[in-house]
């Protein structure tokens, strides 16, 4: 038995010299260490031998055994590390080739506008409005009654609105303005708000109009609030959303729910003199509407008038992000078209 022993071990090791990759130590390996090799089959013999052996050459196998595994992973710790060398020469990387281009998307010029205006509004103090206070889907009171515009007055044309086939006091606002009237009469003043959001107007789709856009009202309602806080307010945020001073004009106009009004331009940006596309040759450029919150409406959302002031402020979106990046058609922003929407 013993010399059978030696025998596997001599032709074991000789094999395993011969060995040259982890292929052919592997082929050894099954040969002489698995489950069928001969000398598995000498241990499965074991239970047959004369008692007084059987822990003699039991031991004896257990040692050969330990010693063949130990040398197969000493040789296969070898080979593997040999490899590993020879394929990480091979497979240089070169750290200076152009990476692999990944097209990613990014946020919509009119989002990227909202979220600037947001942000100076809110540097000068105002809230981002809670989304209840300021619906798309609106009745009409919010959207006008409460806002001042007498019933079957022929002041709601001026704002040419989409109202619901069966049920005709629904409509989708005309203006972000519904969101003053929720939001003062859920809450007491002081009250400091913008509300970016949807707007629809029953519109000839053209370059300068479309039937959806976007508008950002804002509200500041406390005791003693002036129309010189209002043109502070608002020069300041042309100055910071344009990046630099420029001259403004207030000109008085009217709205329904406010009393003074007044309508804000500012020079025109690109003038280019008489005949100038951008603002007909006037040098002038509308970009907001604003004033005084008209007594009524504060009594309709029972704030007393005589105690409290506010003005309010509503601009468009799409026109101050064409007026900053000299864009000349509306309609380019909900086409969708990627090479308009990736320039920015
Ligand atoms: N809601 C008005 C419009 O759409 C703009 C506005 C808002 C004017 C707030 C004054 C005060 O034309």
């Amino acid at each position: 038995m013993e010399n059978k022993i030696n025998e596997i071990k001599k032709a074991f090791l000789s094999e395993l010299e011969a060995c040259c990759d982890l292929k052919s130590l592997e082929n050894v390996k099954n040969k002489y260490l698995s489950r069928n090799s001969e000398f598995n089959n000498l241990k499965k013999g074991l239970k047959d031998l004369p008692n007084e052996q059987k822990p003699i050459i039991g031991a004896l196998l257990n040692k050969i055994s330990n010693e063949l595994n130990e040398l197969v992973n000493k040789k296969n710790d070898f080979f593997y590390k040999k490899e590993l060398d020879e394929k990480l020469k091979k497979e240089k990387i070169d750290v200076t080739l152009d990476g692999d281009y990944i097209p990613t998307g990014h946020v919509h010029p009119l989002t990227q506008t909202i979220n600037e205006i947001t942000t100076i509004f809110e540097h000068l103090g105002f809230s981002l409005i809670k989304p209840q206070y300021s619906p798309e889907v609106e009745v009409e009171k919010y959207n006008f009654d409460l806002l001042n515009f007498p019933k079957e007055h022929p002041a709601k044309d001026m704002q040419d609105t989409f109202y619901c086939e069966n049920a005709s006091n629904v409509i989708l606002r005309s203006q972000t303005s519904n969101a003053q009237v929720r939001q003062m009469m859920n809450s007491k003043p002081p009250i400091k708000i913008i509300s970016p959001g949807r707007v629809y107007r029953n519109e000839a789709v053209s370059a300068r109009k479309n039937n959806l856009f976007h508008q950002i009202e804002g509200l500041y309602v406390d005791k003693g609030v002036t129309m010189a806080q209002l043109k502070g307010v608002l020069n300041e945020f042309i100055r910071l959303y344009f990046g630099s001073s420029r001259p403004t004009r207030f000109r008085s106009s009217y709205f329904p729910f406010t009393e003074p009004s007044v309508e804000i331009d500012v020079q025109c940006i690109m003038c280019k003199g008489e005949g100038c596309p951008t603002c007909s040759g006037t040098g002038w450029l509308e970009i907001l509407g604003a004033g005084m919150v008209d007594p009524n409406v504060l009594k309709g959302v029972e704030i007393n008038p005589d105690i409290y002031s506010g003005f309010a402020f509503g601009m468009g979106v799409e026109r101050l992000t064409m007026l900053k990046y000299a864009i000349d058609d509306i309609r380019l922003f909900f086409n969708n078209d990627v090479r308009f929407l990736k320039q920015f």
